[in-house]
């Protein structure tokens, strides 16, 4: 077994459900060795020296920032310093010897003011592995941010994993670790799937492709599956889970122009992947009446529902509070329906939002409701105090909740 890193991003543990998710499904063994902060370190025995699966696996990913091995082990700071050599760089860490070297560090889940004085040796042992290669006759490029850790856009444009290193440093409980980047997040593909649709929706709010992706991985859906997102939107569920591999995709939504936006936008996708119309049914209405009109019951539901009106902000607390009852309804509403359409043991996997003002939450408590209709909630340590797992920025007026569920069993 092979130690490998995952940095993961900006919800850590929905981050690590979605890794976990997808681990069983392959072939091989898994172990998480450590999971801090923002990384996850697992003894994995199913990737190839090369990293090509691995780079596989990360193409899989909405959650994970960068993946790579794990290529030493030391037990201080002056130790990891010291371990970082111009003969170990070029030795251990990079993927060839080039007549220009390029390569850089990143620092992850080292408390704030330990990791300054650590950034600072770092950047002095950076600059002497540069004199040190050139005094080797080697061209060297020392790839710096003003951040701990380079993102993957900067390693990406300097090329770091195929002509470099990304090498990157991470405290755990009793060790640091040191690697190297084998896979950063594609971010082209993301921004060209996200920004590059012809369709979107500012209004109903719109929900990014990396957490939609999280989503169907989350709910493990095999590509004979089929999948439902009754709240389709402008399609971005359903985008990914036929980017994912899913070779049936059913859409439906209220609203018209919902219906027609997720069409252009899967018209759109087929003219940038192999997908066609036989790949996806896109279905004009309310969820409340879909089991009369939907011809085969589902694998799997994976569903943003409708959050309420926009916010502005000024909405007094009644206000949050009548909006949290009438979701509320409309998503007991939805459940019963689910319990028709879904096939099963199928799996769901929603959405759920948590109004928030002055620092008090709004949460939807639907799950004892939900449980009495026969779903099931999967839920780990990791998950938050209701089950799910939370997804926001700061600023946002409404939190994402991520629940996952299962269907009756036989
Ligand atoms: C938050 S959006 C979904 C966003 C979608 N996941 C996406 O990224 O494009 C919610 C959608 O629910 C639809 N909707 C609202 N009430 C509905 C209902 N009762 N039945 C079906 N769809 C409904 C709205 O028209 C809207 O398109």
């Amino acid at each position: 077994m092979h130690k490998y890193f995952f940095i993961l991003g900006r919800s850590p543990k929905l981050a690590q459900a979605e890794i976990e998710s997808i681990l069983p499904t392959l072939p091989g063994e898994y172990r998480i060795a450590e999971s801090a902060d923002d990384v996850l370190l697992l003894d994995l025995k199913i990737f190839g020296e090369n990293g090509f699966q691995l780079k596989n696996f990360m193409k899989k990913l909405g959650g994970t920032i960068k993946v790579g091995k794990i290529i030493d082990e030391v037990e201080n700071k002056n130790q990891a310093t010291n371990t970082l050599t111009p003969e170990r760089l070029l030795k251990k860490y990079l993927p060839q010897k080039e007549q220009k070297i390029t390569f850089g560090f990143s620092l992850y889940s080292a408390g704030n003011s330990f990791s300054k004085s650590f950034q600072k040796d770092l950047a002095k042992t950076g600059i002497q592995i540069k004199i040190g290669l050139k005094k080797e006759g080697l061209k060297a490029r020392f790839v710096t941010s003003k951040d701990k850790a380079l993102s993957s856009v900067i390693v990406g444009e300097n090329k770091l994993v195929e002509r470099g290193a990304d090498i990157c440093i991470f405290f755990a409980k009793e060790k640091i670790y040191i690697g190297k980047t084998i896979a950063v997040q594609d971010y082209k593909s993301f921004s060209k799937f996200d920004y590059g649709r012809p369709r979107a929706d500012a209004k109903s709010g719109m929900l990014p492709p990396k957490i939609a992706r999280i989503m169907v991985n989350l709910a493990q859906t095999k590509p004979d599956e089929i999948l439902l997102d009754p709240f389709c939107g402008s399609g971005t569920v359903l985008q990914e889970a036929l980017l994912l591999g899913t070779k049936k995709v059913i859409g439906s939504d209220i609203s018209r122009k919902a219906v027609d936006d997720t069409n252009k936008n899967l018209e759109w996708l087929g003219s940038e992947v192999d997908i066609n119309e036989s790949n996806y049914q896109i279905l004009h209405s309310d969820v409340r009446e879909l089991s009369k009109i939907l011809k085969q019951k589902v694998d799997v539901i994976v569903t943003e529902p409708f959050l309420g009106p926009p916010l502005r902000g000024s909405e007094s607390i009644n206000h949050l509070q009548q909006n949290v009852k009438e979701l509320s309804k409309l998503y007991i509403e939805s459940f019963q329906v689910f319990q028709k359409i879904l096939k099963e043991n199928g799996k769901i996997v929603i959405v759920l939002p948590v109004f928030k003002k002055d620092n008090q939450e709004f949460p939807i408590l639907i799950i004892d409701d939900i449980r009495k209709l026969g779903f099931k909630l999967k839920s780990s340590s990791e998950s938050s105090k209701r089950g799910g797992y939370l997804y926001s920025r700061p600023d946002q007026r409404v939190m994402r909740e991520i629940f996952i569920l299962s269907g009756k069993s036989s």
